[in-house]
């Protein structure tokens, strides 16, 4: 659950006005994700560990429930869960030598634990950097996108801006959001920072966060329907194995037509060059229409094996039309990343980080035999369900979510195609943009005649990962009647549910 403001929060939001008050309670304001205490959010940025703190960054409006005025809200978690709210780390600028509106795009956090960059004092090891893409504003003359640095002595409580910005100009208009990071082999910072018009992602190398060499550039590969946005370099485990693969993941286009998703490269990197394995198809992270520039975290200590994901709920296709009132925008619950050796090559797999400490331990049923409509008796709205399901004989089975008479959010899986879809055509209102009423799909093949289900459920969100995550589709949804049913169903035959798990989050 998230906190709105916790109690050091207090003490620093009494010289900040912003974020004063607890928010109401709201129609879709998700329970257990991640979102701004008010206003306006995208992206997330500058996630980073730090003693005992993870913390999240992200894109923010602080003056309006749209896109604009773009700066970092910042909150920490020691849990990765229970997020506590602090004050705006980066605005917008406003005045000075850069003029009016230069606004704080997407960038990344490190803590400079050698103190690489000069910026904290001898011996310091816990001052963090963060590096950011300016964005002025287009009437103002000049270039328009740009890589500054920012750095905090006092864990990101307060920043100053580098006085030499930017660190990194090469004179184009979309060249945005840098994810650094230290590679460790060759004890350097590696940036990787994309040109999103040319569907092209640099890779540079610095010493000192300061001085920034050019190494090599990938693109022009993979979905290259929408401009490419959000790139993030990491190594990730292979399951089974001691090995690890790099993972190179950006942010572009969606299967579907002008929707948005994430894509994948799996491959090597020497310190210099990106090499991707070959693939014969586009390898899309999440299948939904809402999971859009997530990054990892940097920094992360030793008991997490695996890269930690946190992605942006929404799709700018309708971002800004979406029908929720005081905030607009969540975060997924954080991912835990691995790869899987398969015989198409290595794919993704993404498991939520546990939320069990949030959940009652709710309704758990087996051997549930389904054939026709079968309304569970509970309710609510922000829970976690779990289910094994023996495919049996029927043509299609499901689940339907937030169903109150026509009013559905709905599951389905054909057995002849072993596809499972998400259905948010009749999910509520839908008539806030011709783009959000959809339909998508992913092959779920069964495993020993099963297959395996793990939804989160929060008001307006739905995550839904398949066969231990090795499908994932994310979808917002804006049920209108709040009666929060659920119905199972089968038809053609029967179908076993053999594990049946619902457990509402704790009030
Ligand atoms: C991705 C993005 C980034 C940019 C930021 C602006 O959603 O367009 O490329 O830095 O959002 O908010």
């Amino acid at each position: 659950m998230i906190r709105s403001i916790g109690i050091t929060a207090i003490a620093l939001v009494a010289s900040c006005t912003l974020y004063a008050q607890t928010p109401a309670k709201e129609e879709y304001r998700p329970a257990y994700h991640f979102s701004a205490p008010q206003n306006w959010l995208n992206d997330p940025n500058g996630l980073v560990y730090l003693d005992g703190e993870y913390h999240i960054f992200y894109q923010h409006n602080p003056y309006g429930n749209v896109s604009g005025h773009l700066s970092w809200g910042h909150a920490v978690s020691k849990d990765l869960l229970d997020w506590q709210h602090l004050p705006v780390a980066l605005e917008e600028f406003k005045n000075g030598d850069d003029s009016t509106q230069t606004m704080i795009f997407s960038g990344s956090a490190v803590v400079d634990s050698a103190n690489t960059s000069g910026f904290f004092e001898k011996g310091k090891k816990d001052g963090m950097v963060a590096i950011y893409t300016a964005h002025k504003h287009a009437n103002l003359k000049g270039l328009a996108q740009y890589q500054n640095l920012a750095y905090s002595a006092d864990k990101g409580r307060t920043w100053k801006h580098y006085n030499k910005n930017p660190v990194l100009d090469i004179g184009l208009t979309d060249f945005r959001d840098p994810y650094v990071f230290w590679y460790a082999p060759e004890k350097k910072w590696i940036m990787s920072v994309v040109k999103a018009l040319e569907y092209n992602v640099q890779f540079y190398e610095s010493p000192n966060l300061k001085d920034w060499k050019l190494l090599s550039e990938f693109g022009k590969q993979g979905d290259v329907s929408k401009i490419w946005e959000c790139s993030a370099l990491f190594q990730v485990p292979v399951e089974g194995s001691t090995d690890k693969k790099w993972v190179l993941t950006l942010s572009s286009g969606h299967r579907q037509k002008d929707y948005l998703a994430m894509q994948y490269f799996v491959g090597d990197f020497d310190g210099k060059n990106f090499t991707a394995q070959k693939q014969n198809e586009v390898l899309y992270m999440d299948e939904g229409k809402d999971f859009y520039a997530g990054i990892p975290f940097n920094n992360l200590p030793g008991k997490h094996q695996k890269p930690v994901m946190i992605g942006w709920i929404n799709d700018w296709e309708y971002a800004n039309k979406v029908p929720t009132e005081k905030f607009k925008g969540a975060m997924s619950v954080p991912r835990e990343l691995s790869l899987k050796k398969t015989d198409a090559g290595y794919r993704l797999v993404q498991s939520p980080v546990s939320i069990t400490g949030l959940l009652e331990k709710g309704t758990v049923l087996s051997n549930v035999k389904v054939n026709g409509n079968l309304p569970l008796t509970f309710k609510g709205e922000s829970y976690q369900l779990t289910t094994e399901i023996e495919i049996g004989k029927a043509g299609k089975f499901g689940i339907r979510l937030f169903k109150s008479g026509d009013e559905e959010s709905v599951l389905t899986y054909t057995i002849s195609t072993h596809t499972l879809s998400f259905d948010r055509t009749k999910s509520g209102n839908v008539g806030f943009s011709d783009r959000f009423p959809s339909v998508e799909s992913i092959v779920v093949k069964p495993q020993n005649g099963k297959i395996k289900l793990q939804l989160l459920v929060d008001k307006s969100i739905v995550e839904i990962f398949a066969n231990g995550g090795e499908q994932v589709m994310t979808d917002v949804v804006f049920p209108t009647k709040h009666e929060g049913n659920i119905e199972l169903f089968s038809e053609g035959g029967q179908v076993i549910f053999r594990k049946l798990n619902i457990q509402p989050v704790i009030k």
